[in-house]
């Protein structure tokens, strides 16, 4: 199976899969409500930071493509629209172009698209120093996504099987590259010790990347033949069960939340739960697919303008303020806290 194949099945699988998605446990979260808001829509101000860098809403079109024809033209429809909608991106990873270099287009065309866009370049955290700063001056990246995947790699049949040295790898390249290092998982979650490893290499922007939206076990187990890991599809921690385990480390760390983050009202209980930004994968690949950019572009303006309303509804004119809102947790979210020692 070639290197680009590979990429268009993944994109194929993960659309297919949008309809039978599980979630990410934001159901076991409300928000209480309250009558009065001694405030307007118009005083809602919608920038956030996230790291050193400002971003002018919340959300972003976080890691999905590129290493084929087809997925260039997807790369380049999702840089149009980060450009039009001033939205940060962050590409697929780019390992198939430091393997064949006629496939760097299909990241190039991002930078070629959005010349003054903020944009993240993605590798494996297998990758050596080199590699690292090869992608980062490939995409002129204003920071580089490691991502950690090793339930994706256990059930790809092509896939890693020795993970010993990524850790090392991930402290090695925060230190020596001189854009920021996010470090992301791809949908399975992360723990307070993964966050505490992160944090003692030197890691301070973290993508906990939770399950409930695209599902990386069942996309890698339906390209098998015999469908062994149907069992394991629940692996993982749900989005919100993530951010539960980084709200210890909410001072040490920038958090992005992503997995399955669908709507205003996941992305609002996502920062009440202490990310400073959003990731969005397969709801905006499903809006490249199926939408035109003038309507992709309808669509973000409408969820900046129904979050300005939500935050109105929990009376607070700043995102980091809604970190203040009461909230109700679910009997499920609240056994996970106890046992896992969440104050
Ligand atoms: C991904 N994702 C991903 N992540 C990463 O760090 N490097 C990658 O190359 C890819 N590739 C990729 C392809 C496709 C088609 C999708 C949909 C996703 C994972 C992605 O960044 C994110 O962590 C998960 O998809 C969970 O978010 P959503 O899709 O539920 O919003």
């Amino acid at each position: 199976m070639t290197q680009w194949n590979r990429k268009d099945q993944h994109v194929h699988l993960a659309e297919m899969q949008r309809t039978d998605l599980g979630h990410a446990d934001f159901n076991d979260i409300r928000f209480v409500h309250h009558s009065f808001s001694n405030m307007a829509v118009a005083d809602v101000d919608l920038t956030t930071k996230l790291g050193p860098f400002h971003l002018s809403s919340p959300f972003f079109i976080n890691a999905m493509t590129g290493g084929s024809p087809k997925t260039k033209q997807i790369n380049q429809n999702l840089a149009i629209l980060a450009r039009d909608a001033d939205l940060a991106m962050a590409v697929g990873s780019v390992s198939a172009a430091i393997a064949d270099s006629t496939l760097e287009d299909s990241f190039k065309i991002v930078r070629q698209t959005n010349p003054n866009g903020l944009i993240f370049a993605n590798l494996g955290a297998h990758h050596s120093v080199e590699n690292a700063k090869r992608v980062v001056t490939l995409l002129e990246a204003d920071a580089l996504q490691i991502h950690l995947n090793i339930p994706q790699e256990i059930v790809m049949p092509e896939g890693d099987r020795d993970f010993s040295g990524w850790l090392k790898n991930v402290e090695k390249i925060t230190k020596e590259l001189s854009v920021p290092v996010i470090v992301k998982e791809v949908g399975f979650g992360m723990s307070q010790k993964t966050i505490q490893q992160l944090l003692n290499v030197g890691v301070t922007i973290i993508d906990v990347s939770g399950r409930g939206g695209t599902n990386f076990i069942q996309i890698e187990n339906e390209r098998r033949k015999a469908q062994e890991y149907n069992y394991l599809y629940e692996w993982g921690q749900s989005t919100v069960e993530s951010l539960l385990e980084a709200s210890s480390f909410a001072h040490q760390a920038d958090f992005i939340a992503s997995g399955g983050i669908k709507n205003p009202l996941h992305m609002v209980k996502a920062i009440r739960l202490g990310a400073s930004a959003i990731g969005i994968s397969g709801e905006f690949l499903h809006m490249v697919l199926t939408n035109s950019n003038d309507l992709s572009l309808a669509k973000i303006n409408s969820w900046n303008q129904e979050l300005k309303g939500l935050l109105t509804l929990l009376e607070v004119s700043r995102l980091s303020d809604i970190r203040k809102a009461e909230i109700i947790l679910s009997p499920n979210l609240l056994s996970w806290c106890q046992q896992r020692n969440i104050p």
